[in-house]
């Protein structure tokens, strides 16, 4: 006996398609730039150095640990509203607001490179919320509120580094 191929059911969860595609395009910003500030800072984990070799290379290992976890819930957030999520460096890249750093910059510049993306991830995360809220997409709403007290915070603690 044939099996019947079944269709799965279009997505229902009183989120229109229109507000379901415009929250994904800023999810997916953002996504890009908490990838490439992930990658920013477990290169700098790498490849720091200097008299704060240690207290550096931990900390920073802290931030990307927690950035890499974030990063599957930004996706799988993408993939409930319907959409696929981007997932190569070529589009990640042309979403990200964040810009790559060429070359092995010294300890303080690293903090320094740190604190732009971390604030920039966060401008990205912001710049969304009013469309969630509008859409009344309380998920999206708490990841984002999240997301933002992270990004925030760390850049504080980054920006501490460098206070003389
Ligand atoms: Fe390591």
């Amino acid at each position: 006996m044939k099996t019947k191929k079944t269709k799965a059911p279009a997505i229902d969860i009183g989120i229109s398609g229109g507000e379901r595609t415009k929250i994904v395009e800023g999810l997916a910003a953002l996504l890009a730039d908490s990838y490439t500030l992930y990658l920013m800072t477990h290169n700098f984990h790498w490849n720091v150095t200097g008299p704060h070799f240690n207290s550096l290379h931990q900390m920073f290992m802290g931030q990307y640990t927690e950035q890499w976890t974030a990063l599957d819930v930004i996706a799988e957030r993408i993939r409930a509203l319907g959409h696929p999520t981007p997932g190569t460096y070529r589009e990640f890249v042309r979403l990200a607001s964040i810009k790559e750093v060429e070359g092995v910059p010294k300890a303080t510049d690293m903090i320094r490179h740190l604190v732009a993306a971390q604030e920039a991830t966060a401008r990205t995360a912001r710049e969304l919320l009013p469309v969630v809220d509008a859409a009344n997409d309380q998920p999206t709403t708490d990841l984002l509120t999240q997301r933002l007290e992270v990004h925030e915070k760390t850049a504080w603690m980054l920006r501490s580094l460098l206070e003389q």
